[in-house]
């Protein structure tokens, strides 16, 4: 590992690649010295199936279509692609708008939002993560305010956990004054440790939402494509989003792709008043890759795997002795464990890895296992006696 030209040449925001993968296949990979480690973390809801699954590289090994399509010709892939997001997603959902990544997806969905609105004020969760642009910066964590005082949007407002009834409540009074584009969230929130919000909360966001001329957008990016044991998380909470924001296991990290779907009202007033030109948004081999994975999740029925694993990692946690036990969330494989202390959560995440588990954070006292759908009972196994040994 060169690990000082990593410092001088790659810009990261962390100090130092803990992490190296040589070898990779389903949730194992190997460092170049060969020892060898179970991956619980599925690329932070990327790889919601594993590594170098051998049906999707063979169709990605023989695909010979154009390298590129400049994004206003046609391209019968697009066609393919888009009909099948419209078929599997919540609502009335149909119209995509093709983009390379989660950020570029939420930035379009809030663009979206103010055009059909008329509005420029959003409503998000306190401490929430929809990526890195300004639109997505703004409606995320306070803190990244902080980052561009002046320059991110100015006018949102954010409601705190846990997201509860009297959560709702606060949303609803804000809602009500008309000033609001959109109510953005993750329905299940992947970056708040697996936050589960109750079916209360959801059902007086939507209502509020549709009785003040608000739109919900669901940001997907995270929860999409059957991590949590269905399709779209919006489907545990039967919410019909105006907008949703999805990329990340749409490719499962076969290639960078994401997509902003919304209704055919807002599709039509996006086309005719914004601009959503990106050169790489569906590239074609791209698109052959978010192709046959989303065929592959559903084909292997792998929404229905995550739900039905969900049990068993719960039963595994529940005897594993962590010495500060955790608070554990968990729906499908989202998996979040919140610990007393930092201290702990940092110690049982470095423990694990020496001992050949690659574990996930979120915040300072939360671990989080994001395993891809696919991954083997062997592979679970071989994670828990790690974990075990770690606590
Ligand atoms: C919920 C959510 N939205 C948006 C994003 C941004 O996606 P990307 O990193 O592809 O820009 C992320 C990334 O972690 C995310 O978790």
């Amino acid at each position: 590992m060169e690990l000082e030209k990593d410092r001088l040449f790659v810009g990261r925001d962390n100090t130092a690649p803990a992490i190296e993968i040589a070898r990779a296949s389903g949730s194992t990979f190997w460092n170049s010295m060969g020892k060898k480690f179970i991956d619980f973390t599925g690329g932070w809801c990327v790889q919601n199936v594993g590594y170098n699954d051998p049906h999707i590289m063979q169709e990605l090994g023989s695909f010979n279509g154009p390298n590129y399509a400049l994004p206003y010709y046609y391209f019968d892939k697009w066609v393919e692609l888009a009909e099948l997001l419209a078929e599997i997603s919540p609502g009335n959902l149909e119209k995509s708008f093709r983009v390379p990544s989660g950020s570029e997806a939420v930035e379009v969905a809030l663009q979206a939002a103010m055009a059909a609105t008329g509005r420029n004020r959003f409503v998000s969760v306190e401490g929430a993560y929809h990526g890195h642009t300004m639109g997505a910066l703004s409606v995320g964590d306070s803190a990244f305010k902080k980052m561009f005082p002046k320059n991110t949007l100015l006018e949102t407002s954010k409601i705190g956990l846990p997201l509860s009834e009297k959560a709702a409540k606060e949303a609803e009074k804000l809602l009500k004054t008309e000033k609001f584009a959109a109510f953005i969230a993750e329905p299940i929130i992947m970056n708040l440790g697996v936050e589960i919000p109750s079916k209360e909360f959801w059902e007086i966001v939507s209502d509020a939402c549709r009785d003040t001329g608000t739109l919900l957008i669901a940001d997907e990016v995270a929860s999409g494509f059957g991590r949590t044991g269905k399709m779209f998380a919006s489907e545990h909470y039967n919410l019909k989003p105006d907008v949703m924001a999805m990329a990340k296991g749409m490719s499962s990290g076969y290639g960078p792709i994401g997509a902003a779907i919304m209704t055919p009202k807002i599709g039509k007033i996006v086309e005719e008043k914004l601009w959503t030109y990106s050169t790489f948004g569906w590239t074609p081999y791209n698109t052959v890759a978010a192709i046959a994975n989303t065929r592959h999740i559903l084909e292997n029925r792998l929404a229905e795997r995550a739900a039905g694993m969900e049990k068993v990692f719960a039963k595994e946690i529940e005897n594993t002795p962590f010495k500060e036990k955790p608070e554990t969330r968990i729906k499908g494989l989202a998996i979040g464990l919140r610990f007393r202390t930092p201290e702990y959560r940092r110690r049982v995440v470095s423990k694990a890895l020496e001992n050949g588990l690659a574990l996930s954070t979120s915040d300072d006292r939360t671990l989080v296992m994001f395993p891809a759908l696919d991954i083997s009972e062997n592979e679970i196994a071989e994670g828990f006696e790690a974990l075990r040994k770690s606590a």
